[in-house]
């Protein structure tokens, strides 16, 4: 990829093109329960290099506004949470959950002029989140599945990646890597161990996509040897402009992933694994809250794997020689994340040199880059606002040899939500 257009896709601060996309989304910002409280502690957190402070007012309202004083840039971190709205320790300007500056107390005629930026906020699958783009221009809200369904029927988690959301993105829409570094992992992980789906992917390591555009995004078809009669589709979709699903293995819960830039640095990997039919069991929770499947385990009070770039993620290099551990790393996401970490900051996409299993990696960096000028140029909108186009499910399925998956999937996986789940 060139620079010009490794440029357009990796920066997302205000004003940069990719920035201006992203945020005609709504943007997940931080877990709801991390501002449980009304009135309670404001919480710091940067999203596309704009740093913020969330905070739930007094009618339990959240609100997402810039993390600075407009008097004289004081962090309102350090302020009161208090009636409607963050107070500044320093000369007690006060701020509303929209960034309204409702009082001044040594000039009120000046409250007006005080403001500071503000988000409109809604909550949805136990996240918080916000639009950040132009005023009154917000889509409804996501309808990805899992934003869909009951408490009791979906985990969340969140991690600190330490890579530019593009290469993190990309390893979710990457699923021939699963032969490889995840090879033994998903044998051991009580979210992905005992399915067929696995007998297929370790004995067809070369998988064969079919990849389709579509409205909100694309659709992954991963071909596998089956029997004599049948292939093994693995199916899956990335949508605009930054969630993947992942396909299934037989009857473990569903699972997806949303890759929301901090900075151009650093990004935020959300994990969510969710049940259409059932609320998730208490060992199902118990097992992801212990960090297994696609979350993780913390260093101690932060969002920051316990295994990460200054640990080498603790390799353990018997583990990789005794085939415990492909890479001699444990867990999905540790191992993901050390592999795209290691790339640096932000990749350096000139001299790459892509192959054939690349090629929805491809298209997605075209679509979202494409999507990105054209905005800027005001010659086409931001592409899968209609949060309807949302509803798709991933899946694997054998199908006869003969039979077309893009026939199938138009029937079971588009709007598929009264559908089974279809997965091996
Ligand atoms: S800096 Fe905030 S009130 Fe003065
Ligand atoms: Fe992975």
């Amino acid at each position: 990829m060139n620079r010009e257009m490794s440029e357009v896709l990796v920066r997302t601060s205000a004003g940069t093109p990719m920035g201006a996309l992203m945020r005609r989304y709504w943007v997940p910002v931080l877990q709801a329960c991390e501002i449980a409280e009304p009135d309670g502690p404001q919480v710091r957190v940067q999203i596309m290099g704009e740093k913020l402070l969330a905070f739930r007012d007094s009618e339990g309202r959240p609100g997402l506004i810039s993390e600075f004083c407009s008097h004289r840039g004081v962090s309102l971190f350090f302020g009161r949470n208090e009636e409607g709205g963050i107070r500044c320790a320093y000369h007690g300007l006060k701020f509303n959950r929209l960034g309204e500056c409702v009082e001044v107390p040594s000039a009120p005629h000046a409250c007006k002029h005080m403001g500071i930026t503000g988000y409109p906020c809604i909550e949805r699958a136990g996240i918080i989140w916000a639009y950040m783009g132009p005023a009154g221009q917000e889509p409804a809200p996501p309808d990805v599945e899992w934003c869909t369904l009951p408490a009791s029927h979906v985990y969340v988690s969140k991690r600190l990646q330490q890579c530019n959301y593009l290469q993190a993105m990309e390893g979710g829409i990457d699923t021939a890597h699963v032969s490889y570094v995840h090879r033994f992992e998903v044998d051991n992980d009580p979210m992905h161990r005992g399915t067929k789906a696995l007998e297929y992917i370790k004995a067809d390591g070369n998988v064969i996509f079919e990849i389709e555009k579509t409205d909100f995004g694309l659709t992954l078809y991963g071909r596998r040897n089956a029997d004599a009669l049948h292939h093994y589709w693995r199916i899956t979709q990335w949508l605009f402009p930054w969630y993947t699903l992942i396909p299934p293995f037989g009857e473990h819960a569903l699972g997806g992933h949303v890759w929301v830039p901090i900075d151009d640095h650093n990004c935020w990997a959300w994990s969510i694994n969710f049940r259409p039919e059932r609320p998730l069991t208490e060992q199902e929770r118990a097992d992801m809250a212990a960090g297994l499947g696609i979350h993780c385990e913390y260093e101690p009070g932060s969002w920051r794997p316990k295994a990460n770039k200054d640990n080498d993620y603790l390799i353990d290099r018997v583990a990789q020689k005794d085939k415990r551990a492909y890479s001699g790393v444990f867990g999905f996401s540790a191992q993901d994340a050390s592999l795209q970490e290691s790339m640096g900051p932000i990749q350096d996409h000139e001299n790459e040199k892509l192959l054939p299993t690349d090629r929805a990696i491809s298209m997605a960096r075209r679509m979202l880059h494409d999507s990105a000028l054209a905005l800027a140029s005001g010659e086409q909108p931001p592409p899968a606002l209609d949060a309807a186009c949302q509803r798709v499910r991933a899946a694997g399925v054998l199908l006869p040899k003969t039979d077309k998956p893009q026939e199938w999937a138009r029937e079971h996986l588009f709007d598929g939500r009264d559908q089974p789940v279809f997965s091996i």
